[in-house]
């Protein structure tokens, strides 16, 4: 046990009724995405009175609260994602897991709800990858997501922060997030929802942000598209975000390639595979920047050719091409044919070979666990 398990003191009660080896394998083999659950899980209580204690590694299963729970009302709710990686070794690893804590953090001051020790979030994902570490598959397109989430459990209507606080930890077994796998997806550009605005919760993690997305979400399913892009709240003019995941713009091909990432301004979620995807392409020689990218620039870009390549990028589906648009306003158009271009393919490929060990990890980004 590291010592930080130990500073924090996770007490390990360990299930009794664990899956069978074959029960495990059976879901590793297939895991889809979000479906099925590991064996524990971990959780730790904050209250004025005693900060942040009783920190507990239990079995995964159903928590009971009482129906006045503030966070069910008024959405005290902020969660994480990130992965743990199997390596060839059999070593498990987990992939900047510091800057989930920090997002996480971020995230609570935000709601305004008691911030989780970077320290015992760490711990935490270390006592429970380790205990479950068998529910860690194998293979390029699997991981182990491991989903952090604090929510505001004092019970009472009063409409202000919490004064207790739930952190929990689960696991789930992952294979490709998006069914088809790594193939082009069509988006609908939403000019009607917005999914944040500056000055509100865009750039946290919160439950809610996720609860209005899906009237958008479920838009551009009529459309026939499968995902929805938002633009800026102010003027519907500036491209944000797909869904879950930030955008990248590749301009150019072959050695003169470029990519352009729409920059945070307050209202995006600072994605983590976003900044080690700036990192990554320089690395490989292909200059990245951040900028404002208009709905005009992307569709008039396609049309004239100097927009070669976009696609979108995210921990859950790590880069996925974005192959179509539709708008109400501006018309559709397609983005290289439809098709997987060359630089999104090549980033990937770096982005996974790094997290899963096949490549060198020149930036200290992997983190074991076991
Ligand atoms: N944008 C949103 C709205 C998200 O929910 C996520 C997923 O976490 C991302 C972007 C990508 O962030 P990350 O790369 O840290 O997973
Ligand atoms: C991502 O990791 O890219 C996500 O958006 C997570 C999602 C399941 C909320």
């Amino acid at each position: 046990m590291s010592s930080q398990v130990r500073e924090w003191n996770i007490r390990m009660h360990p299930s009794e009724a664990v899956a069978s080896a074959d029960e495990r394998e059976a879901i590793l083999a297939n895991p889809g995405f979000g479906r099925f659950f590991t064996d524990h899980m971990v959780s730790a209580t904050w209250t004025h009175e005693h900060g942040w204690h009783d920190a507990e590694l239990i079995p995964y299963g159903p928590i009971q609260l009482d129906p006045a729970t503030n966070f069910m009302h008024y959405g005290q709710a902020i969660f994480e994602g990130l992965k743990a990686y199997r390596h060839a070794d059999g070593s498990v690893k987990t992939f900047r897991p510091v800057a989930n804590a920090e997002r996480f953090a971020a995230s609570a001051r935000r709601l305004a709800m008691a911030e989780l020790p970077i320290e015992l979030f760490l711990a935490s994902v270390e006592a429970l990858v380790r205990q479950d570490q068998a529910w860690v598959p194998s293979g390029q397109e699997k991981s182990l997501y491991l989903r952090p989430f604090m929510l505001g459990t004092e019970v009472g209507l009063g409409v202000r922060p919490a004064a207790e606080y739930r952190y929990l930890l689960i696991a789930s077994p992952a294979g490709a997030y998006f069914p088809q796998g790594v193939k082009p997806v069509s988006v609908w550009l939403s000019d009607e929802y917005v999914r944040a605005a500056v000055g509100g919760t865009g750039e946290a993690k919160c439950a809610g942000n996720y609860a209005a997305s899906l009237i958008a979400q479920a838009e551009a399913a009529q459309h026939g598209c499968d995902q929805v892009v938002w633009l800026d709240a102010a003027e519907r003019t500036w491209i944000e975000e797909m869904g879950g995941m930030n955008l990248y713009f590749v301009f150019g091909s072959g050695d003169s390639a470029q990519i352009v990432t729409p920059e945070l301004t307050g209202s995006l979620l600072p994605g983590i595979t976003r900044s080690s995807l700036l990192q990554v392409a320089e690395d490989l020689g292909i200059r990245a920047t951040q900028a404002r990218i208009s709905v005009q620039d992307w569709r008039q870009g396609c049309l004239e050719g100097q927009i070669t390549e976009v696609f979108a990028c995210g921990t859950a589906a790590v880069i996925t091409p974005v192959g179509e648009v539709k708008s109400r306003n501006s018309g559709g158009w397609k983005i290289n044919g439809g098709t997987t271009g060359p630089i999104t393919l090549k980033l990937r490929q770096a982005l996974l070979d790094i997290q899963t060990g096949v490549a060198e990890d020149p930036h200290n980004w992997l983190h074991h666990i076991c």
